[in-house]
C-alpha cells in the first residue's frame, strides 16, 4: 500500500503547507469617510488616518503618497512599475509598504523610490515578478517577504546594516545556494529565515547565530555539514522535508544539538534514524525508506534523568512497522505518546 499512500501525504502535507502565506496585516476593514490628506485613488480613514488603503482597485501604477502617511497598502491590484518621486513627501515617515499581488519587475521600479525610504520597517513585495530583491536603505527594517517571485540571486551585503531585521519569506523563488551565499549574515538578530521551494543544494551557509526558525522545504539538500547546527545554538525549529537527503548526507551526530525542538526531515530517501538529542519534542520522518528502528537514535544510555523528550514521531510511509521497536525501546521514550507507524 506504500505507493499510495505517499501522495495522500504529499496532498496532506501541501495543503498544510499553504496556510503559511496568509497574511497577518489587517486589509481595509473599518474603511470610514477619508482622511484630509488621501490620494483620491485610495481610502484614508478618519480614525486611523497615517493608514492609506489602495488595495484591490486594478491600479497600474503606484499612486503619489500624501505627507503623513505611514502604512502603505497596494496589495491586489495590476501596478507593473513605481515612478519617481511617488514616495517623496513620505521618505523619512513611510512604515509599511504592502506590494503583494501584483506585476512589479525590477526594470520598472525608477531610482528615486524604494531606494530613498529610510524608516520602511516591513516590506511585502510577494507575488510579483521580481527577478533579484529590492532593498530599501532603512536601518528599522523587521520583516521582509518577497515569497513567490522568480528572484535567482539574493546578492551578499544587500542586509548587513539591517540591524532590526527578525524575519526573511524568500520561499516560492528559484534561488540556488550559490546565489544565495553569504546573502542572509547581515542581520545580527534574525530569528526566522524561510528558504523553502527554491534550488538550493545545502542548507544556507552563514546565516546569524540568532536564527530560532530555519525551513528549508522543497529544495534539492542532499546533505548537511557537520557542525552546521553548532553555529546556531539558539535553532529550535528546523525543516528539511521534501529534499534528496540520503544517509551518507548526514555525518555522524550532526543534529545531536541541544536546542532543537522539532525537526521535519520527512520526504526524503534516509534508510535510517539520524542521531538526535534527547531533548528533541518533534521529529518527522515519514515518506523515507527507512528499514529499522535503531534505539541508539533516541537514548544512548537511559537512566532517571536520561531519557529521550520526544513527544511525536512519525515513521510512516516507511518501510518499518511498529514489531521493529524493540521491547526496551519504552523506557527511552516514555514521553512519546504518539509513535505513527502507518
Ligand atoms: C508634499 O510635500 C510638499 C512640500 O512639503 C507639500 O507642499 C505638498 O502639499 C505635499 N503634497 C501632498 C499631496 O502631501
Ligand atoms: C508576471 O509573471 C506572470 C506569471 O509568471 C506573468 O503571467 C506576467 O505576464 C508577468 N508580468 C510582467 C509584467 O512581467
Ligand atoms: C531597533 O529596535 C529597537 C527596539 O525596538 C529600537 O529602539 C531601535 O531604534 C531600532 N533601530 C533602528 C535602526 O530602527
Ligand atoms: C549526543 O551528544 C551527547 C553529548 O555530546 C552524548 O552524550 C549523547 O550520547 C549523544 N546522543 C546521541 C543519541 O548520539
Ligand atoms: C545523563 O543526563 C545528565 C543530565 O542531562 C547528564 O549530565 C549526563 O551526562 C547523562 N549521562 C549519560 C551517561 O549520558
Ligand atoms: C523492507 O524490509 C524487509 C524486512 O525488513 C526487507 O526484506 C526488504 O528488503 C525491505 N525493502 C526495502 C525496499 O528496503
Amino acid at each position: 500500500m506504500f505507493p499510495l499512500r505517499i501522495p495522500l501525504l504529499a496532498i496532506l502535507v501541501n495543503v498544510a503547507l499553504c496556510q503559511y502565506d496568509y497574511y497577518d496585516y489587517q486589509p481595509a476593514s473599518m474603511l470610514g469617510p477619508s482622511g484630509p490628506n488621501c490620494n483620491e485613488e485610495c481610502d484614508c480613514p478618519v480614525t486611523f488616518p497615517s493608514a492609506m488603503y489602495c488595495d484591490s482597485r486594478k491600479l497600474k501604477k503606484v499612486p503619489f503618497v500624501p505627507t503623513g502617511i505611514k502604512y502603505l497598502y497596494l496589495q491586489n491590484n495590476q501596478i507593473e512599475e513605481i515612478k519617481a518621486g511617488v514616495f517623496d513627501n513620505v521618505t523619512d515617515t513611510l512604515r509599511w509598504l504592502i506590494l503583494d499581488r501584483n506585476q512589479i519587475t525590477n526594470g520598472k521600479i525608477e531610482k528615486g523610490t524604494i531606494d530613498k525610504l529610510t524608516a520602511l520597517e516591513k516590506l511585502f513585495f510577494s507575488y510579483n515578478n521580481l527577478t533579484e530583491p529590492i532593498i530599501p536603505p532603512s536601518k528599522s527594517l523587521d520583516e521582509l517577504k518577497m515569497m513567490y517571485n522568480q528572484m535567482s540571486k539574493f546578492p551578499s551585503g544587500l542586509l548587513n546594516d539591517k540591524e532590526n531585521l527578525t524575519s526573511i519569506n524568500v520561499q516560492h523563488n528559484l534561488l540556488t545556494s550559490d546565489a544565495i551565499a553569504g546573502a542572509f549574515k547581515g542581520p545580527k538578530k534574525l530569528l526566522s529565515l524561510d528558504v523553502s521551494h527554491n534550488k538550493l543544494k545545502k542548507l544556507p551557509a552563514g546565516v546569524p547565530s540568532s536564527l530560532e526558525i530555519l525551513y528549508a522545504d522543497f529544495n534539492d539538500i542532499d546533505g548537511i555539514g557537520a557542525g552546521y547546527l553548532n553555529k546556531l545554538p539558539t535553532l529550535q525549529y528546523l525543516r528539511v522535508s521534501n529534499n534528496k537527503l540520503v544517509d551518507s548526507g548526514l555525518p555522524a551526530g550532526v543534529f545531536n544539538v541541544t536546542s532543537l525542538l522539532e525537526l521535519d526531515l520527512s520526504f526524503n530517501k534516509l534508510q535510517s534514524i539520524p542521531e538526535i538529542n534527547e531533548q528533541l519534542e518533534q521529529f518527522y520522518l515519514q515518506a523515507n525508506e527507512i528499514n529499522k528502528f535503531d534505539l541508539s537514535s533516541f537514548c544512548k544510555y537511559v537512566g532517571p534523568v536520561n531519557y529521550s523528550r520526544l513527544k511525536h514521531l512519525r515513521l510512516d510511509a516507511n518501510n518499518i512497522t511498529h514489531s521493529s521497536m524493540p521491547a526496551e525501546s519504552s523506557n527511552c521514550l516514555r514521553q512519546c505518546s504518539d509513535i505513527m507507524f502507518e
